[in-house]
């Protein structure tokens, strides 16, 4: 299901090893709710729970903007947008047949991401889904405000059936605000905190929307829950999250995922949201990085093989492709390539992958290799489960809360001031 490859870290982990006790105990820590944070772990049972409440109301409202309208804007910032992104640029790097267009808004601040939007909708039917946990978050909330004025001008009365509000189940200000305009809602589960809430309605309604099988996604969900309950150093989740420690602890205190598919680059901001709000905090924490190879190796490579030596690699791979290309012979070999003519680019990307491996271990950066077998729904949905959990292991196996993010109220306390909100 996944594999992870510790071979190119073993000359930098000297005589110790990962500690797996260390793992062990923070997964009981995890599964038994003894540990700081330990409300929001509802993550865990998230594929069974909502297979059982909340599917078919996904699937129907789904199906109902399939059916009208050539867009869907998606409004939600962090946790409340990212999982889903990544999943719709992983999986659909073409629009599926018969799927609007999913625009997401409301993760920044720019009038001219706002406006870029609203021009390429055009006089298109649109919806809005607008998701956000606590219905106060500024950057959503002012992008919500202009599409419901949208959805106003264009739809008068009937535009309140063109919003879905995905939120908390009982309070705040959207929940109370969809509640009185009476827009179909979707739960952000009390016991889920954003970054792990992309297999509740946050991720699967835009997923469903984009033509992704959520059913597949849930079902292979909760078997690879299951599959990574192993209590054993064979759990592939004990070995990231114990290599990634063992690493911090000798100095590699940057993490960079690297993936060799353009397609990821999405679900590398989510698995950022995901450590660096889950781990970085107390003074302490692995800072993560992303990159796409081989592209960046183009621009990256130099400060990767030569830089400070306080990184490591995380290289998440497919091990088979979806689709396959071969490299065509030329007549008279004008550019030279014809000693590749009739390889696969799978096979010349992973003879890359092996030379960046040698090439950057020699240099001094240790190696992760985490691959999954296709970039499916099935594999998409293994990713998810297989990150989170080694996550919250990882996270509690350094000491801190892995579930709360109290340093994300900051720098919201000046711009509120500075803005002159109302007390
Ligand atoms: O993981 C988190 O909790 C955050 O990234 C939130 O998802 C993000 O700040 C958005 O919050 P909300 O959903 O309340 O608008």
């Amino acid at each position: 299901m996944v594999k992870v490859d510790l071979s190119g870290c073993a000359t930098f982990f000297g005589s110790s090893g990962p500690d797996y006790g260390a793992a062990s105990a923070a997964h009981r820590v995890l599964s038994e709710k003894t540990g700081p944070g330990a409300e929001f772990t509802g993550w865990l049972c998230l594929p069974r729970e909502i297979r059982r409440n909340e599917l078919k109301a996904v699937l129907s409202a789904a199906n109902k903007i399939r059916g009208r309208s050539k867009a869907l804007v998606v409004v939600g910032i962090g946790g409340s947008y990212l999982g889903a992104r990544g999943a719709i640029e992983l999986l659909c790097t073409r629009q599926r047949p018969g799927s609007p267009r999913v625009y997401f808004a409301g993760n920044g601040l720019s009038a001219d991401y706002l406006n870029d939007i609203i021009a390429d909708i055009g006089d298109d039917d649109f919806d809005v889904n607008v998701i956000s946990k606590s219905g106060t978050t500024l950057e959503p909330a002012l992008s919500f405000r202009v599409f419901r004025e949208l959805l106003r001008k264009k739809y008068g009365a009937n535009a309140r059936k063109h919003i879905f509000a995905t939120t908390d189940a009982n309070r705040g200000v959207l929940h109370d605000m969809a509640v009185s305009e009476g827009w179909e809602r979707f739960i952000v589960p009390d016991d889920v905190g954003g970054r792990y809430s992309v297999l509740s309605a946050v991720g699967l309604l835009p997923m469903a929307v984009a033509g992704i099988d959520i059913s597949v996604v849930l079902d292979a969900a909760a078997e690879a829950f299951d599959a990574f309950d192993l209590r054993s150093p064979e759990n592939p989740a004990w070995q990231y999250a114990a290599a990634r420690q063992l690493l911090y602890s000798k100095g590699y205190g940057i993490e960079l995922l690297a993936c060799y598919e353009p397609s990821f680059r999405f679900m590398a901001e989510w698995w950022k949201q995901l450590y660096g709000e889950s781990e970085g905090k107390n003074g302490i924490g692995i800072f993560p990085a992303s990159l796409e190879y081989t592209a960046d190796l183009h621009s990256m490579g130099q400060y990767i093989q030569d830089g400070p030596r306080s990184m490591f690699e995380t290289v998440v791979s497919f091990e088979k492709s979806l689709t396959e290309h071969a490299v065509p012979f030329a007549m008279g070999d004008p550019d030279k390539l014809n000693y590749l003519a009739g390889r696969q680019f799978d096979s010349v990307c992973a003879t890359a992958r092996e030379a960046v491996k040698a090439a950057h271990v020699a240099g001094g950066v240790p190696n992760i290799g985490v691959s999954f077998e296709r970039r499916d729904e099935a594999g998409f949905a293994q990713l998810v489960c297989f990150f989170e959990l080694a996550c919250a292991i990882s996270g509690y196996m350094s000491g801190v809360n892995p579930f709360n993010q109290p340093g994300v109220e900051a720098y919201k306390k000046n711009m509120f001031k500075m803005l002159g909100k109302p007390e």
